[in-house]
């Protein structure tokens, strides 16, 4: 197994650095601001000089894809990556076995739904002590597998559309939430975000939970998630940080010696630093507000909210107010 894990360690280092899609330059203005950095041994992985944005170096999974959502010719880019679509197709059965490939996710679920319940009631001025807090509100959870965040938000009274690009995810969603009434009313689509966008949907909050770490291109990806949200609106985005303990934790530990995670899970050179995540969204007029870390606490099995970044972490923006 060691030898494996060099093998893959070695892997992810030389695609990260010939693959990302960022370039040096992009990153300075949020990097020189100092903003977000917690801990120095989690300084970002730095990105290779030699980088541009061309199409020409970007590997198959970070340009255009050649092929659309259903077979259909799209007018807009996708964010659809099939390698990983196939990834989570494989495992659909299994979103509500919680000992399953998704434990971690719902071990995770009461810390990130408690960050969200705290700083969407902020956003929408709502009394956080309500038992319904988001009563009259619109939430599109992109990427909502089966359901697993989907479903709380229905029960704190949000409308909610949940889509995702696997058509076994949103029929097991749909099963799951019709068994109960206060989630039954949940509009499970199988589309993406780009298609909603052209169907000019948009929402008082949007969320993508742990999603941009599979998709094609995360700043089109961003740019979907912006067009959905009303102007003022909230959105948030969790994912992994791309840092040694990142690799060390979310990957090997995951999926190597836990096992919680179907090994192939995570690409490292897919996360995105905080930084990234924020200059990404400030160009689509999205401003971060807020940002937690998720620590795992292996001696109580929970997840907690933390300052710590460096590996889980969820992003709260706030959409500008002019489209
Ligand atoms: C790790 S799961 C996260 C599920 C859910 N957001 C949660 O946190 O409980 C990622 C989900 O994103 C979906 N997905 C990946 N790429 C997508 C895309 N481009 N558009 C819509 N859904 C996508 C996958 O099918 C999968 O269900």
């Amino acid at each position: 197994m060691a030898a494996r894990l060099l093998t893959q360690l070695r892997h992810h280092f030389t695609t990260a650095n010939r693959h990302h899609f960022l370039s040096p330059q992009l990153l300075r203005p949020i990097s020189s601001a100092g903003l977000f950095f917690r801990r120095s041994s989690d300084v970002a992985q730095p990105l290779p000089k030699d980088l541009t944005t061309s199409e020409e170096t970007l590997p198959p999974t970070l340009s255009k894809p050649k092929i659309s959502f259903n077979g259909a010719k799209d007018s807009v880019k996708s964010s659809l990556n099939e390698g990983e679509l196939a990834k989570f197709s494989a495992i659909a059965e299994t979103w509500w076995d919680a000992k399953g490939p998704f434990k971690p996710l719902h071990a995770l679920n009461p810390t990130r739904l408690a960050f969200i319940r705290s700083t969407l009631c902020h956003h929408f001025r709502k009394d956080p002590n309500c038992a319904r807090p988001f009563e009259g509100l619109k939430f599109v959870d992109v990427g909502c597998g089966g359901g697993i965040l989907s479903e709380p938000l229905a029960r704190m009274g949000a409308t909610v559309t949940g889509v995702d690009a696997v058509d076994k995810n949103i029929k097991i969603a749909r099963l799951h939430a019709e068994s109960d009434p206060a989630t039954s009313s949940i509009e499970y689509l199988c589309t993406t975000a780009e298609k909603l966008v052209e169907e000019q949907r948009q929402f008082d909050a949007v969320l993508a939970l742990e999603v941009i770490e599979h998709v094609a291109d995360p700043a089109e990806f961003c740019k979907s998630l912006a067009a959905l949200t009303v102007p003022n609106g909230a959105t948030m985005i969790s994912t992994i940080n791309r840092t040694m303990r990142a690799y060390a934790t979310a990957i090997v530990a995951a999926e190597y010696v836990l096992h919680w995670l179907p090994k192939g899970t995570h690409e490292w050179s897919k996360f995105l630093t905080p930084e990234e995540l924020v200059l990404i969204l400030k160009r689509t007029s999205v401003t971060v507000q807020e940002m937690a870390g998720f620590v795992y606490n292996p001696l109580s099995g929970k997840w907690l909210l933390s300052d710590d970044i460096g590996v889980n972490f969820i992003a709260y923006g706030t959409k500008s107010s002019e489209e």
